[in-house]
């Protein structure tokens, strides 16, 4: 954490590297990765896919290459992908599956992000002529970030890989948290990953490497997505160096998710003590909780800011929501901390201002 915070949560991203991290990534071997040299990469994308139960993987730099890289691997020109309203690639993502790939994106509504399948199923329209757009892909985000670090129920996946299939109908799996997934359901990650044709996971978040994405499928489909990485620039040369921060963390930082899930619940069974209503205190599953704090007279960004002003660093998703992440840099201590603020300032309400 920030030195300048007392408690920074405004994302799992901001993890810096361990001291073990960092002597792992100084004790790595490298090669060229682009020419396929580099044993620590190599090393890196058969461990994450073999993880994921798939045959191969492949290194990006970020959440959001692995994304698009497997998107376009599904989605022809002018074809559709389907997802919901909130998710990252189509939130966040600055328009790139349009932009790079000339997908054509519809969503459904989900509350909390929380996959249930016949939505997806519903909106899916392929053998559609001259006329309408077909559905080549549904993406499913797990855990669901903007929904408020959702873990998406196993069976609602199997029934939507069920329908899927019988249309047709590939799927990728945004699993940029799927390791909160695992660790807060105890559903194995091969489980997740074989209900797909292609996976994301992202080493940089909470699991605390300072780089990096695996995009994960059969070696056909991570053979081509070689080909668009280095298309996109993101060919990389001695990356072995990040891809050793990735396997330290696959090795000490999974199992410890648990405590980052653990204090995200102790906050907010206390946030919801202090303004009752504004979450439900068992939908805090993982290492995210995202809030309403309008009940209290606070805007998102207001709070955002007053929390600031005593040293918490939180972020306003909305007009009247704000979200707090747990990671590997906010020990029980800062949590107290944040407790203490965030919950004074939902009891207080914003400061009455003279008319
Ligand atoms: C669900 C999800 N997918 C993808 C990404 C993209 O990751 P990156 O920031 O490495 O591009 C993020 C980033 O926060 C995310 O939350």
């Amino acid at each position: 954490m920030s030195a300048a915070f007392r408690a920074d949560l405004l994302s799992d991203t901001l993890t810096r590297p361990t001291d073990g991290m960092r002597a792992a990534m100084a004790a790595a071997e490298v090669g060229d990765d682009v020419f396929g040299e580099d044993p620590s990469v190599n090393a890196l994308e058969a461990e994450v896919a073999d993880r994921l139960g798939h045959e191969a993987g492949l290194f990006t730099p970020s959440g959001s290459m692995a994304n698009q890289l497997g998107l376009r691997l599904h989605v022809a020109p002018g074809q559709e992908m389907v997802c919901d309203s909130l998710a990252h690639v189509v939130r966040a993502e600055l328009g790139a599956a349009a932009a790079f790939s000339g997908i054509s994106s519809r969503t459904w509504v989900a509350p909390r992000g929380l996959l249930s399948a016949g939505d997806p199923l519903a909106l899916m329209i392929t053998g559609a002529g001259v006329y309408q757009v077909n559905t080549a892909l549904v993406v499913v985000e797990n855990t669901h970030n903007f929904g408020g670090g959702t873990v998406q129920p196993i069976d609602e996946i199997r029934l939507l890989r069920k329908g899927a299939q019988e249309r047709g109908v590939h799927m990728h799996l945004d699993g940029a948290r799927l390791w909160n997934a695992h660790v807060a359901s105890g559903v194995a990650l091969a489980d997740y990953g074989r209900e797909f044709d292609t996976v994301s996971v992202c080493l940089s978040k909470g699991l605390g490497a300072p780089v990096g994405s695996v995009l994960v499928g059969s070696a056909e489909a991570m053979a081509e997505a070689r080909i668009w990485r280095k298309r996109y620039g993101g060919g990389m040369r001695q990356v072995g160096i990040l891809a050793a921060a990735g396997r330290y963390a696959l090795a000490h930082h999974v199992e410890r998710l648990a405590d980052d899930h653990a204090r995200a619940s102790r906050a907010a069974a206390a946030f919801a003590e202090a303004l009752p209503g504004c979450l439900d205190p068992d939908l805090v599953e993982t290492n995210i909780l995202v809030m309403d704090v309008s009940g209290a007279g606070w805007t998102g960004a207001a709070l955002a800011a007053a929390a600031l002003d005593q040293g918490v660093r939180i972020y306003a998703v909305g007009p009247g929501a704000v979200r707090l992440v747990w990671h590997l840099d906010v020990s029980d201590e800062a949590t107290d901390v944040a407790i203490d603020v965030v919950s004074g300032l939902l009891r207080s309400g914003p400061p009455v201002t003279a008319a």
